[in-house]
């Protein structure tokens, strides 16, 4: 009994620690969806990601800064408040800019989004090595194309992100994340799936996609 009490305060405690600043920016984050975007205004919050995402939404070829020009907007709102409700430690580099504080408020959200939406998405994306892609379309074809589609456009409806025209490095780097489990909020089924691929198999279907 004891020790279960102290469990529950120390749990209390965790939370207390961790939640008010991260809920409150989601919160904040997820009211863009019911909002009329002004993709003008967009194009002008826009210029506080450009350095790293490209003007036309390409991220950088080494992966480390992803594609995100053609993505649905929908999506786009997901991740911002997906990498608030993170952690500092899971998306270094985003986590402060995905602040409300910094973007602005939901209005400046939903109008960022409809901007990314509206690029055309035609980066110039680094691939893998091409040698294991018949192994990699058997994989995806058995393990993520019920979710993520045919062609890797993902569902904007139930917030499955488009895939396809990203580069490998960032696919390869999000599919071992996803797979150790660390990804917090992934869907369950596709954390088992993921986490059933070897090594081998991560680079083999990050590769196929790549090339979608
Ligand atoms: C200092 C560089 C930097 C700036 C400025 C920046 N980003 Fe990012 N962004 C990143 C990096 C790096 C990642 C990848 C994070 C990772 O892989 O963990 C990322 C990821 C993202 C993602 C998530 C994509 C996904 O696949 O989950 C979105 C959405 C995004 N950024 C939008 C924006 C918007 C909108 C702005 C401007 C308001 C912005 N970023 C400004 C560096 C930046
Ligand atoms: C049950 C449906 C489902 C299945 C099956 C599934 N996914 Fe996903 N995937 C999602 C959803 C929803 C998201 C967005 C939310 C999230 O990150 O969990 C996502 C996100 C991702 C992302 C992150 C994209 C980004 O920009 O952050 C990658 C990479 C990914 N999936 C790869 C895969 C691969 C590879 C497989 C097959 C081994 C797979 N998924 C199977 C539903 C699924």
């Amino acid at each position: 009994m004891l020790r279960r009490i102290s469990f529950l305060i120390l749990l209390m405690c965790l939370l207390g620690l961790s939640r008010p600043g991260a809920a409150s920016g989601v919160d904040e984050i997820l009211r863009a969806y019911d909002m009329k975007p002004n993709i003008r205004n967009g194009e002008k919050v826009y210029a506080k990601c450009v350095s790293c995402h490209h003007d036309k939404g390409w991220g950088k070829e080494d992966g480390s800064v992803p594609v995100i020009g053609g993505q649905y907007a929908k999506v786009l709102i997901r991740q911002m408040a997906d990498i608030r409700s993170l952690s500092k430690e899971d998306n270094p580099e985003m986590y402060a800019q995905a602040d409300p504080d910094k973007i602005g408020g939901a209005q400046a959200i939903a109008d960022v989004s409809a901007y990314i939406a509206s690029m055309a998405g035609d980066a110039n994306t680094s691939k893998g090595r091409g040698d294991q892609l018949e192994l990699g379309k058997n994989l995806y074809e058995a393990k993520c194309r019920q979710c993520h589609g045919d062609q890797a456009q993902g569902d904007v409806l139930d917030f499955v992100p488009k895939l396809k025209g990203q580069h490998y490095a960032y696919l390869l780097r999000r599919i071992q994340w996803i797979g150790s489990g660390n990804k917090k909020n992934s869907k369950p089924i596709m954390v088992i799936r993921t986490k059933s691929l070897s090594a081998k198999e991560m680079e083999a279907v990050a590769d196929y996609i790549s090339r979608m």
